[in-house]
């Protein structure tokens, strides 16, 4: 075996608002280095540091100059492969009833203030697909000018689904990607990333089954939460495996939805054994909320049933309460889905050299 067999290429990344480190798992699932990561909340900055010991993280506001000095003296003099940056969605979502007036829709522009500052040879953006519509070309436009005085091309907004990179979640995202040549660009572009499809059942039908208000013993995030005699009620006659709340019965119904057939037609709503789950949000173990409810036992999906539906690795560690880690997985990027990404990543970067 020559020296080229026993080299193994570990390139270094950095992660802009990293929220609880989605990104970062997946990066170090595929053998990547992360040197510095960066986010404003104080909870998701502490699982972030519980799960990635060796990052460097700089928990301050990005908007502050003194915040990218100090991302900078954290990467020192090492080179930087790809910076992410995954910039808050909520000025993108088409919930938003401040579209085009939020303040945080530069929050993207600002952060690329790091690309100058670090240099790295790629830059990879994750956002909600909303950032890929006409309501923010003026933004998207303010991102590829910024770019360009730095030195780097970019790539249209590209929507993709989780789906389709092996997390069993359906969860459509608007990625970009950025490089200092066209060659490297090509080559992200002309990679094929796909990976095998998994289902809600493949994902977490092992787990003990809880009845409302049980907890694992061996597992605090295996925790159902606690319905209501009336949820329970309601719950119970929702059809197991896919069923929604259009089988209530007329007593049952919420009143707030009687004779609104289409609206919020979700709530309440089971997921499918054998399809993937539907987009999982900050009120992710919520029946209220969304199709958050178990395919088949009578309760919302837990904690667990959530950080495994975003493929995050069952010895991840959240901290917090359990709202705030129901936060912090629906924010998250899934860890899966930056992986499948990363044969695409290395081809740019090998690509950028040629
Ligand atoms: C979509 S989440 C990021 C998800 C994360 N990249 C992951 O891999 O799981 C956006 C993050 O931006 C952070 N954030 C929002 N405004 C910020 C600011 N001004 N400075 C630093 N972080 C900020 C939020 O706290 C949140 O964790």
């Amino acid at each position: 075996m020559g020296f080229g067999d026993r080299y193994i290429f570990v390139p270094n990344a950095v992660d802009i608002f990293s929220g609880s480190g989605g990104v970062t798992q997946g990066l170090r699932a595929a053998r990547w280095r992360v040197l510095a990561a960066c986010d404003n909340d104080p909870v998701a900055a502490a699982t972030y540091r519980a799960n990635h010991r060796k990052t460097k993280f700089v928990e301050a506001d990005i908007l502050l100059d003194k915040t990218i000095d100090d991302i900078a003296a954290a990467v020192g003099d090492q080179h930087v492969h790809m910076l992410v940056i995954c910039a808050p969605c909520q000025p993108f979502s088409s919930q938003n009833r401040y579209r085009g007036g939020d303040a945080r829709e530069q929050l993207i522009v600002r952060a690329l203030n790091i690309a100058k500052k670090i240099d790295p040879d790629t830059i990879f953006f994750e956002n909600v697909p909303g950032l890929a519509t006409a309501a923010y070309k003026s933004v998207v436009s303010d991102v590829q000018k910024s770019l360009a005085e730095f030195g780097y091309v970019v790539t249209k907004p590209i929507v993709r689904d989780a789906a389709d990179f092996g997390v069993p979640q359906r969860r459509k995202r608007c990625i970009m990607f950025a490089a200092k040549n066209q060659a490297a660009l090509n080559a992200f572009e002309e990679c094929d990333v796909i990976a095998p499809r998994k289902s809600v059942f493949q994902a977490i039908a092992d787990l003990p089954p809880l009845k409302s208000s049980e907890v694992s013993e061996t597992d605090v995030l295996h925790r159902a939460r606690t319905h209501l005699p009336i949820a329970l009620e309601r719950l119970m006659c929702i059809p197991v495996d896919g069923g929604s709340r259009k089988s209530l019965p007329e007593h049952l119904e919420l009143v707030c939805h009687k004779n609104r057939v289409n609206s919020f037609s979700d709530v309440y709503g089971r997921m499918s054994w054998h399809d993937v789950a539907p987009t999982l949000t900050t009120g992710c173990t919520d029946v209220t909320r969304g199709r958050f409810a178990h395919p088949e036992q009578h309760r919302a999906i837990t904690l667990r049933e959530a950080a495994r539906l975003q493929s995050f690795p069952d010895s991840y560690r959240f901290t917090g309460r359990p709202s705030q880690v129901a936060v912090q997985i629906g924010n998250a990027v899934p860890p899966d889905m930056i992986k499948a990404f990363v044969p695409a990543f290395k081809a740019a970067l090998a690509a950028s050299l040629e």
